[in-house]
């Protein structure tokens, strides 16, 4: 059920006594009334945008898994990135502790590994024992030489050092089940079997316990290696999936790859056949999608809405199978590769011919202002379905797409987008709750006509802290936010934040990453239950209630 259609009209009209202006709250160093003031003047002058929450009305819990992040062996996201021995802040194990504690920092849960395109040519067993002993192959999939001196066992070392839990993928590209259970045996059984003994002689003498598993990835894609038609590999994926539970149970979350983007051509198809074999034996089927600005600002702004969209039409295909079966069980989404890519960008090209070298600077993506933007307005989007979404990773972690940059013996520094992460990360809580929006549009020439406002907010019923993320998707205008909080007893706000910059498309550098931030939003009142803010043309938005 939504909440009330029936909302007070907006407090531009409403009077200020005495008494609400001491019940008002303000943020900045105006007082209540002041600032409430200003807010009602400025929201007669801009566009405005209602949203009205109630604590009756929530779409599910706020999960740990939607904050999660992904490392693949692809340029120099292990190599440089998380793993650097000799340099300055790196551990005895070769883990560098700039990257450790902006990870920590970040407020990442789960870390998929260690791919991506590159575990569909993977040998896991290259990645274990002495480093001295480990096979250097080709990796086909980014034309590169892979030294495997960072594998399995050292990741799950990294991820217990860095708070995160692993989420690992198996190859189904050149590889399949006998393969899988055997990574499973490797990371799983106490001991007293070949490949569990194998592991504590390697020096990892309890087991991993990994439950958390990808089966292949993007098995869709034409660029894939061992690429499969739906029916192929629905079929591998119930058959592993069969296997590895008859090692470990329902002990194990089970993700099978769902489509690589919503405008693959067999996007719907895939998942209805892929689902028609595995549903029984899979917790998830996953959605990948990436982002870019290729030039017009307003279709990326719209990313949010297609997002949106692309996670309706996937809970609709899942709910045809389910509904087609009479099962009662659900299969929900791990939307395990989300993000900003400027695919198309020159900047750091794949390797080609003879050139196979190691850990290239690859996907080096340098993120603007707006990108950050759209970055926060994707994990308001992914939150907003926290129903049917119950896990996500941003992909990537560190320099390859990422919100992590490092330089090789250097410095390590946030891109835009760390910002909008770590804040929702951090002050996402309880339960997200059903907003009922009215917003106007602004217009994308790709997308159509977009709402304005993107917002989600959580409230935990604990502490009775209510926190509201919200992005201004319009180029040009600001937005009034006036928010019905009514049906909340005794809030009042703790903190607003905003990221914007007059220039959206500023990026930051390892010279200067800190000119730009979130920052206190100035003029945000509290009024008799409402309230009210200016949202700036491109803006994220956090504003807590405690
Ligand atoms: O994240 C970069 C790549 O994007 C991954 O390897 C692949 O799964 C996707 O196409």
């Amino acid at each position: 059920m939504a909440p009330s259609e029936s909302r007070p009209s907006a407090p531009a009209s409403a009077t200020v006594g005495p008494d609400s202006a001491q019940a008002s709250a303000t943020v900045g160093p105006d007082s209540a009334q002041a600032s409430a003031k200003a807010g009602r003047d400025s929201a007669q002058a801009s566009r405005a945008a209602t949203v009205t929450a109630n604590p009756a009305f929530a779409v599910g819990p706020v999960r740990r898994e939607t904050f999660g992040a992904f490392v693949e062996h692809l340029g120099r996201c292990v190599y440089t990135g998380i793993y650097e021995p000799g340099h300055p802040t790196s551990d005895e194990a070769g883990w560098r502790g700039d990257v450790l504690e902006l990870t920590r920092e970040l407020g990442v849960s789960t870390v998929r590994y260690p791919g991506g395109n590159f575990v569909s040519g993977y040998r896991w067993e290259d990645g274990v024992g002495p480093k001295a002993e480990r096979p250097v192959r080709l990796d086909l999939a980014w034309h590169s030489t892979e030294t495997n001196q960072v594998g399995l066992d050292d990741f799950v070392d990294w991820s217990r050092k860095a708070g995160v839990e692993p989420m690992m993928a198996v190859n189904l590209g050149t590889r399949g089940v006998q393969e899988a259970i055997d990574v499973l045996e490797y990371s799983n059984l106490p001991g007293g079997t070949a490949l569990s003994d194998l592991r504590r002689k390697n020096g990892a003498e309890e087991p991993h316990n990994i439950t958390f598993w990808c089966l292949g990835n993007e098995m869709d894609g034409p660029w894939q290696i061992g690429h499969k038609t739906a029916q192929e590999y629905g079929r591998i994926a119930a058959e592993t999936a069969r296997a590895m539970r008859m090692i470990a149970g329902d002990t194990l979350r089970l993700v099978a790859c769902g489509s690589s983007n919503g405008r693959m051509p067999t996007f719907g198809e895939w998942e209805r056949t892929v689902l028609s074999e595995a549903y029984d034996d899979v917790d998830y089927i996953s959605a990948h999608h990436y982002f870019e600005n290729a030039g017009v600002l307003e279709d990326h702004l719209a990313a949010g809405a297609v997002m949106d969209q692309f996670i309706r039409d996937i809970v609709a295909h899942i709910d045809h199978v389910k509904s087609v079966r009479k099962s009662s069980k659900d299969v929900h989404i791990s939307f395990d590769e989300w993000n900003v890519w400027h695919i198309n960008s020159p900047r750091t090209p794949i390797p080609s011919g003879t050139d196979w070298p190691e850990a290239p600077a690859l996907l080096e993506d340098l993120y603007t202002v707006a990108d950050a933007v759209v970055v926060g307005d994707l994990l308001i989007t992914l939150l907003r379905h926290t129903d049917r979404v119950h896990s996500a990773s941003l992909a990537q972690l560190v320099n390859v797409i990422a919100p992590i940059m490092t330089a090789p013996g250097g410095a390590a520094w946030k891109q835009t987008t760390f910002h909008p992460f770590a804040l929702t990360s951090a002050h996402a809580r309880g339960e997200v709750l059903q907003l009922a929006v009215e917003s106007p549009s602004f217009a994308s020439p790709l997308h159509g006509e977009v709402p304005a406002l993107s917002a989600v907010a959580t409230h935990d019923r604990e502490t009775g802290a209510v926190t509201l993320f919200a992005v201004n998707r319009s180029t040009t205008e600001p937005l009034r936010l006036d928010a019905d909080l009514s049906a909340f007893a005794g809030l009042r706000v703790v903190e607003a934040l905003t990221f914007a910059n007059e220039d959206p498309l500023w990026h930051a550098t390892e010279q200067d990453s800190t000119s730009v931030l979130p920052s206190p939003l100035e003029g945000v009142a509290y009024d008799g239950g409402w309230l009210t803010a200016e949202l700036s043309p491109v803006s994220w938005t956090m504003i807590r209630l405690a």
